[in-house]
């Protein structure tokens, strides 16, 4: 038995007054485990949602259908006991948001410990020890004082990485890390980067990184996966997919970039509420045929990598 996730036809829509917003569209997707797999796309992609699916951490007004097989274990199937079991050690997810992430009116490092003490069962003195710990791989110059301090005595960027060290104080087998680099500056993303890599080489743990930043996804991930209005339309490993992209919107993706081109991307992604018929990204793409307008194209196998697009048909 293999330690990948395994995301089976994973659909997910939110019921809104506006109405159905179908956010993740028939998503198969073979994580594997024991590497970085980068999901990048647009704001309103659909990574988030996917990314929360995993653990079942989504708002009440949604529907999700499909499997998320983890060891032979449906993880949407599973009751909320056995869940709990998983959640934070052996999968843990670092949301987007640490100042939602986090009780105001609790201490940091209570916090940080909360999971450690409940799965562990360790003292409150090795509790502290190790969050404090925590804290230092997480670049705290000044980690004792960090853990006795209110999240509003923190920086956004602190807080981010306070949240980060949260989210992996249990050297989980998966960890699903949702911009976690946002808002920090140039050393600072160099130094939570490097914890992840020692996170893989050391604890062995896979973790999949959600992010916008690209060029820290072509650095430390072995996996890219694109992700447009819920599908995915490439995915591969990150060396071949940065240098030799297949997918015109990876390739819009890449020349957007201000080290490339700096050449936006032209049109916005489509309502989710109505998509469009036929391949998703059609209405923005400069290689559009008549049939890519009426008819969706499969995600095929390209020299390694993955790509929807009727281009490689
Ligand atoms: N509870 C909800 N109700 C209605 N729509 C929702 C809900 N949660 C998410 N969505 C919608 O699902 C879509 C995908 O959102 P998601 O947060 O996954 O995007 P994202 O790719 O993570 O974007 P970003 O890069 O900005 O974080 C968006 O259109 C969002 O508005
Ligand atoms: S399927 Fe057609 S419209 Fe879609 S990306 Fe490929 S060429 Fe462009
Ligand atoms: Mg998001």
């Amino acid at each position: 038995m293999d330690n990948n996730i395994y995301l089976q036809d994973v659909t997910i829509s939110f019921t809104t007054k506006a109405g159905t917003v179908h956010a993740v569209n028939h998503v198969d997707l073979n994580v594997n485990s024991g590497e970085i797999t980068g999901m990048i796309g647009e704001t309103g992609s659909g990574k988030s949602v996917l990314g929360m699916s995993v653990l079942r951490l989504l708002a009440a007004n949604s529907l999700i259908s499909g499997s998320i097989i983890y060891k032979n274990s449906d993880l949407l199937q599973l009751a909320e006991k056995e869940l709990n079991q998983i959640r934070g050690k052996v999968i843990s997810f670092i949301p987007q948001n640490p100042d939602a992430a986090f009780d105001p009116t609790m201490k940091i490092g209570k916090q940080i410990i909360e999971g450690f003490l409940y799965h562990d069962k360790k003292s409150k003195a090795a509790g502290i020890s190790h969050g404090i710990g925590q804290l230092q791989n997480y670049s705290f110059h000044e980690p004792q004082k960090t853990f006795n301090s209110y999240p509003f005595q923190l920086s956004g960027g602190m807080r981010q990485r306070a949240l980060c060290a949260m989210g992996t104080v249990l050297s989980p087998k998966w960890i699903i890390a949702d911009e976690p680099t946002k808002g920090l500056d140039a050393i600072i993303r160099q130094q939570v980067s490097q914890v992840f890599l020692e996170l893989k080489k050391t604890a062995n743990s896979s973790i999949l990184l959600i992010t916008h930043d690209l060029r820290l996804a072509q650095k430390i991930c072995d996996t890219v996966i694109v992700l447009y209005a819920g599908t995915v339309l490439e995915q591969g490993p990150a060396g071949k997919l940065f240098d030799e992209p297949l997918h015109p919107y990876t390739c819009g993706l890449i020349d957007a970039q201000p080290h490339r081109k700096l050449l936006p991307l032209s049109g916005m992604p489509p309502s989710l509420i109505n998509l469009p018929a036929g391949c998703k990204f059609h209405l923005r793409c400069s290689c559009r045929k008549d049939i890519c307008c009426l008819k969706e194209p499969a995600l095929l196998e390209v020299n390694g990598q993955w790509v929807r697009c009727w281009k490689y048909a």
